[in-house]
């Protein structure tokens, strides 16, 4: 069975990654991978592809950034010829981003089957272009693999015929379990002078956080004043990066001395800060789970989250964009000695990989 494993934006990368090493070890696949090109710098996507140990893509689609639309539609037009040529039987899509709606409703559309990673997470804010993807990729995958117990009930209350979801766990997860002891290894706390859950560490780039001037220098603020108590490191995402510069903030920060703004880092360094941070103030929607994982405190600036294990774990709280609150939740948290419950949510134990190569096989 050719299965082709759609890989577009950084967060796909980690997901795909233990899916793609888990097919490859059942003779009965043939996986190739398909990059989109969503994402296209060295520190967005060729360093996720080499540590995690992914193989050169068999098709890189070079769409690149555009307007939702516009590149939306570059991805489904590579995607078809593409598809042409390689006549899998199978496409796998994962998580949310726009080449995930993208290939699942081309390759649907031309007969292939589809198969979605991190299924039924909902956020019910469709403000979010994610929740639309989710959505809409949901209703046209025949294979659901669901990452949280939300995800089940989500699905079945839209109706999703119950043969077609499997409660599999989280292959995001997987990544981390293979990859911490060697994230440990790296010096990043040295780079940046930091003690072991001492610091801060921030991630920020949701259109609605960043895109908002008046919300990114409520941002700002916060972030200057948390770091007149505790060091910050910042690696911008960017997206971010040119909205503080078109701002001038990031010429405040360099003023700021415990404030370490930085380029992207890849996913080692990433994780190695994220398992020593004192608490972790984001608004991504993976860095919830793995902090959950690895017993940190995230602060999530959003109104909602479509993973709704990660608060009820204990470790992650949902905080609105006030000042005050978020300072007072930060200091709270950077006391804390242990954040959340000794138990990880249901199947994510490092195998989900595995119990979706099961589901599969009995349909191959
Ligand atoms: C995308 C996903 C989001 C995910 C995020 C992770 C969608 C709708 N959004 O958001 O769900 O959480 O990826 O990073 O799919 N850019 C670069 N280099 C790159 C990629 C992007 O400079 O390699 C810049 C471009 O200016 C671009 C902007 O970042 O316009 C936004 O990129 P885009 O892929 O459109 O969305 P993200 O914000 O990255």
């Amino acid at each position: 069975m050719k299965v082709v494993n759609v890989v577009g934006a950084r967060p796909n990368f980690m997901k795909v990654a233990p899916l793609h090493r888990e097919l490859e070890n059942h003779p009965n696949f043939e996986p190739l991978v398909v990059h989109t090109g969503q994402h296209y710098d060295e520190q967005m996507s060729e360093v996720f592809v080499d540590e995690l140990g992914l193989p050169e893509p068999d098709r890189y689609l070079k769409v690149g950034s555009d307007t939702h639309a516009r590149q939306t539609a570059a991805i489904m037009v590579a995607f078809e010829q593409t598809l042409h040529e390689l006549a899998p039987d199978l496409v796998v899509v994962v998580g949310d981003v726009n080449s995930t709606v993208a290939c699942a409703l081309v390759a649907q559309k031309i007969g292939v089957s589809v198969a979605h990673v991190e299924a039924g997470l909902r956020s019910f804010d469709r403000t979010m272009p994610e929740e639309i993807n989710r959505v809409l990729t949901d209703q046209l995958a025949e294979y659901l693999f669901v990452s949280e117990p939300s995800g089940l009930e989500n699905l079945a209350r839209e109706g999703v015929p119950s043969d077609q979801i499997h409660f599999v766990g989280n292959v995001m997860i997987d990544s981390l379990v293979d990859s911490i002891e060697m994230a440990r290894q790296k010096s990043g706390l040295e780079t940046f002078g930091v003690t072991e859950g001492e610091y801060v560490l921030v991630t920020l780039h949701r259109p609605s956080n960043v895109d908002n001037s008046e919300r990114l220098a409520t941002l700002v603020d916060i972030l200057c004043t948390a770091a007149e108590r505790w060091p910050v490191i910042f690696p911008a995402h960017p997206r971010t990066r040119e909205r503080l510069e078109d701002l001038g903030f990031d010429e405040d920060f360099e003023h700021v001395e415990h404030l370490h703004l930085s380029d992207p880092l890849s996913y080692l360094d990433f994780l190695q800060l994220m398992d020593g941070a004192g608490t972790v103030l984001t608004d991504s929607g993976g860095i919830q789970e793995e902090t959950t994982i690895l017993g940190i405190p995230c602060l999530t600036l959003r109104d909602s989250t479509e993973r709704p294990v990660t608060v009820e774990m204990g470790t992650n709280e949902l905080v609105p964009l006030d000042p005050e609150t978020v300072l007072r939740k930060l200091e709270a948290r950077m006391e804390e000695q242990q954040a959340g419950t000794d138990d990880p949510p249901p199947f994510w134990d490092g195998r989900a990989a595995e119990r979706i190569v099961q589901v599969l096989e009995k349909w191959g």
